[in-house]
């Protein structure tokens, strides 16, 4: 029984993306000159998770992408996924992909392109596609627009349609690259609600995207890149949640006297009539605490202070570029 438990724990722990010091020097072809795209990048995307990759432009995000698709080869180092090395085909079976900027045949109507492009990744075709170029549509709320062709269709339907061929073959792990690129609120929303339907079915999300907020609210791990460099890596909440900076709000105000004490162990704190700021760590913390309830003053809450995410990105990419 136990045994059973651990090998399920395992299974769903298991690696769907793992790189080990992947690195890409792209060299040009008269100066020699040479740009490192990518240094000993090494990380793991576990199944189940929507993973975020972000970086300023140049930082390689998508020159990783190439590597894991097997697009581009690594200069050293070694990516795998589902286990298997990328240089082998099989690795890709499992995988679907939306390219940023996707030009599908706009003479085409939204099921013609599916089915055009279930082709492609080798489905046979007959009742088994059908089904699913029913569901897919279905999935992406298109299904009333499936005979139109999609000249017509606006970017958020143009985007929905890049998802769900990217799904058509039901792969377990899907790169989508900049899928809310140009999409309204309304429509980015929807992306969303669909992500997490896809997420809510077991399967592996890769996301690159520009829009930190979006990220914000639809990952669970982001990875920051910087010049080729892994610079953060991380849980959102936990990376959102600013170091050492608390607020304490009490239920009694906070009189002269115990202003006083607390300054004198924290000159920087603010102090309002119920609330104080600090950020002199957890040690100064409670002995502001401490100072509280000795002077009989409750405490309502103390919260930790978050940032977003387009703060830590900021604030990250500042730090390593003047390193
Ligand atoms: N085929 C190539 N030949 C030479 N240099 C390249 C090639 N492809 C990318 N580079 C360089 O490698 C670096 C990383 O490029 P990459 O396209 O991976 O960045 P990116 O993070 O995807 O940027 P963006 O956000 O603009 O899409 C850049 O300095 C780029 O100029
Ligand atoms: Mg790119």
């Amino acid at each position: 029984m136990l045994k059973q438990v651990q090998h399920d724990m395992n299974r769903n722990n298991m690696a769907v993306i793992e790189t080990q010091n992947l690195s890409k020097d792209y060299t040009a072809r008269f100066s020699k000159q040479v740009v490192n795209a990518l240094n000993d990048f090494t990380f793991n995307v576990e199944q189940g998770e929507i993973f975020g990759l972000l970086g300023p432009n140049g930082a390689g995000k998508t020159t990783l992408i190439k590597i894991l698709l097997a697009i581009t080869f690594p200069t050293r180092g070694n990516a795998k996924l589902f286990g298997t090395d990328v240089k082998n085909y099989k690795a890709k079976a499992k995988v679907g992909y939306l390219p940023e900027n996707h030009r599908f045949p706009s003479y085409l109507t939204g099921e013609q392109v599916l089915d055009y492009y279930g082709q492609l990744s080798g489905m046979s075709g007959g009742v088994t596609m059908t089904k699913r170029i029913d569901e897919m549509l279905g999935l992406m709320n298109l299904t009333q627009w499936r005979k139109t062709k999609i000249k017509k269709y606006s970017k958020g339907m143009m985007q929905k349609l890049g998802l769900a061929q990217a799904m058509l073959s039901d792969p377990d792990l899907i790169f989508l690259d900049e899928p809310t690129d140009g999409v309204d609120p309304i429509g980015r929303k929807e992306i969303r609600d669909i992500l997490s339907e896809i997420k809510s079915r077991g399967k592996t999300i890769f996301l690159n995207s520009h829009l930190l907020s979006e990220v914000e609210m639809i990952c669970d791990r982001v990875a920051i890149l910087n010049k080729g460099d892994l610079i953060k890596e991380g849980n959102v909440d936990d990376l959102t949640r600013a170091e050492n900076i608390f607020a304490i709000h009490t239920v009694q105000p906070i009189n002269m006297d115990i202003k006083q004490k607390i300054l004198a162990i924290d000159s920087n704190a603010g102090i309002g009539e119920n609330e104080i700021n600090t950020e002199a760590g957890i040690e100064k913390l409670n002995s502001v605490i401490d100072i509280l309830r000795a002077g009989k003053v409750s405490i309502q809450n103390v919260n930790q202070k978050t940032s977003t995410l387009e703060e830590l990105f900021i604030n990250v990419i500042k730090k390593d570029n003047t390193n």
